[in-house]
């Protein structure tokens, strides 16, 4: 059997806060750092070892934040450098973790760097992008951006393109230029220096580009993507970051967009030629819909089974896995994955089901609530690049109208998530004194809040709690293996995890009717004690029962 190496980070859980929807502490309708601040004593009762703070740079917000503007200093919208010091030291002292969003696959346009390389074709930041002269009155390849329609941009003066793969305000940075390579190093060093314990690396497997720049196979969206997915120089360039990430006893999580399970143990294995200790898959995400979030298709467990099975085998005891389900690029779960209907059942259940497997949780802001999808009737109250691009899509190339595509993207957009945090059921949900808050907030806050869930034993919140402390007092739920029962079931995820002679038996219903559940061969419920539950159960020793509705037990055998 692989054996396993104990690390810090795999022992944590990780809280992410998007900053500018979490909490206003100056009336603007903005989230901002001294908001946080007064929150330090919550979210270290949720039992999480760390913050990742989404981009909190200086940024002209073309894409909230993942558009910086200037990489050493913080966005004033959101506080000083001194604020910013002002958290990491008390998280510290608290025992607490701070990694910074490391965003350089791309700059913003504003950025100085972009503004010298746009000035001339011999200025010295020129190369620091890919300027690339036309073919003919045509654009140098065929690539199409993610976000907004074709991936260059002409500019004037230069007679040239500029190549972004996001949107327009996001150029992207040429990381064949070693200068650019020591640009990067120096943001790593000045955030560690300050003290920062890692980052989570933005799209970080996109950062090198195929030679040459050749013509993509033709999507309707990001057209060459197979010329960056995964580029020629990626592993020599991520080798370079983590020869400063050695320098400090700090863990980088990767971001990986279309990154399968082969690149995560290859980019992740542990070992001297080890790439990154981590990487966001996109893979249990894509269980309702076809390779984005926008093509819906109705749920499968089946499919979402059969994904955790793959990554939680072959990582284990090679590499180390990122558990989520919720982040700031998604719509909130329950309403993916879940049943609203059900909510406090099936979030409790949802969080039971990915924090018991083998890895490192995150938890995004407003998810240890059981916050849910916004529905939002109107273009005009969206907020974000890549809906207004879907809009262009949907209306096009189908014919979309309006009202269609807002019903849509209530279930779908990632704003959803990004709403802001609903803190009480005052005004505005405690989230800002202003008359109003920057985005939408949900109607649905005066039921759904941290006030109200602090208030209920029973709430999805003092669940994750369970489960987080849990997770941290029994090195099982660290450490064991995996091994799944019941694998063609597409209404119960039945797992169990070994460790040291003890076993972890997790049974998740993902259904609102009773399935009929019995224990494995060989396996006596009332020889475990009933760790975590969802219900008050009767008779915990029955080994055949049926489930309530999103029922989740967890048993632990010693
Ligand atoms: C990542 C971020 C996302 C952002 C994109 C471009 O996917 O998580 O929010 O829009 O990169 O930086
Ligand atoms: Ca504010």
């Amino acid at each position: 059997m692989a054996e396993i190496t104990k690390k810090w980070y795999k022992e944590m859980s990780v809280y992410q806060i998007w900053c500018r929807s979490f909490c206003d502490s100056n009336g603007d309708g903005i989230g901002d750092l001294p908001g946080v601040y007064s929150k330090l004593d919550y979210i270290q009762s949720l039992g999480v070892d760390g913050i990742w703070f989404s981009p909190i740079y200086p940024t002209p917000n073309c894409d909230y934040g993942y558009d910086i503007s200037d990489y050493k200093s913080i966005n004033p919208e959101y506080g000083t450098l001194d604020d910013f010091k002002m958290i990491l030291d008390d998280c510290h002292r608290r025992g607490m973790k701070v990694f910074m969003d490391l965003v350089v696959n791309h700059t913003s346009s504003e950025h100085e760097w972009f503004k010298e390389s746009r000035k001339s074709a011999d200025n010295p930041y020129h190369d620091y992008y890919f300027w690339r002269k036309g073919k003919g009155k045509k654009p140098p390849n065929n690539w199409l951006s993610v976000f907004e329609g074709g991936a260059w941009e002409y500019d004037k003066n230069l007679d040239e393109y500029y190549l972004h793969v996001f949107a327009k305000g996001q150029p992207d940075l040429n990381m064949d230029n070693p200068k650019v390579r020591e640009e990067v190093k120096s943001i790593m060093r000045f955030w560690l220096d300050m003290g920062v314990d890692g980052f989570r690396e933005d799209v970080i497997t996109f950062i090198s580009k195929a030679e040459g720049l050749p013509d993509g196979f033709p999507l309707p969206i990001a057209t060459g993507i197979e010329h960056y997915k995964h580029g020629p120089h990626l592993e020599e360039y991520l080798d370079e970051f983590r020869a400063v990430m050695k320098e400090y006893d700090c863990f980088a999580v990767g971001e990986g967009p279309q990154m399968g399970l082969k690149d995560a143990v290859e980019l992740c294995s542990e070992g001297p030629s080890q790439k990154l200790d981590m990487l966001i898959s996109f893979d249990h995400m894509n269980c309702d819909c076809f390779m984005v979030d926008w093509i819906k298709r109705p749920f499968s467990l089946r499919k979402l089974k059969n994904v955790y099975d793959r990554w939680q085998h072959e990582m284990y005891g090679k590499g180390w896995n990122s558990l989520y389900i919720e982040n700031h690029d998604h719509a909130r779960i329950i309403d993916r994955y879940g049943d609203v209907k059900f909510r406090v059942e099936s979030g409790k259940m949802l969080a039971t089901m990915y924090t018991m497997q083998c890895g490192t949780p995150f938890i995004y802001q407003g998810q240890e609530i059981g916050m849910t999808n916004i529905e939002i009737n109107h273009l005009y109250d969206y907020k974000d690049v890549m809906t207004f691009n879907n809009y262009r899509l949907f209306h096009k190339l189908l014919g979309y109208s309006e009202k269609r595509f807002c019903k849509l993207a209530s279930q779908v957009s990632r704003e959803n998530a990004r709403t802001p945090v609903q803190w009480s059921a005052e005004k505005n949900a405690g989230f800002t004194t202003a008359d109003k808050a920057w985005f939408n907030i949900n109607p649905n806050y005066k039921e759904i809040n941290v006030e109200q869930a602090e208030k209920d034993p029973k709430s999805i919140l003092n669940h994750y709690r369970k489960l987080l402390k849990f997770r941290k007092e029994n090195e099982i739920v660290i450490y064991g293996d995996f091994k799944q029962y019941y694998k063609s079931s597409d209404k119960l995820f039945v797992y169990e995890r070994n460790y040291q002679g003890q076993k972890l038996l997790v049974i998740c219903s993902f259904s609102a009717d009773p399935v009929r559940f019995k224990a494995p061969e060989g396996i006596d419920l009332s020889a475990g004690e009933l760790v975590i539950n969802t219900y008050d159960v009767l008779d915990p020793g029955e080994n055949e029962f049926s489930t309530k509705p999103y029922e989740a037990r967890v048993y632990l055998f010693k």
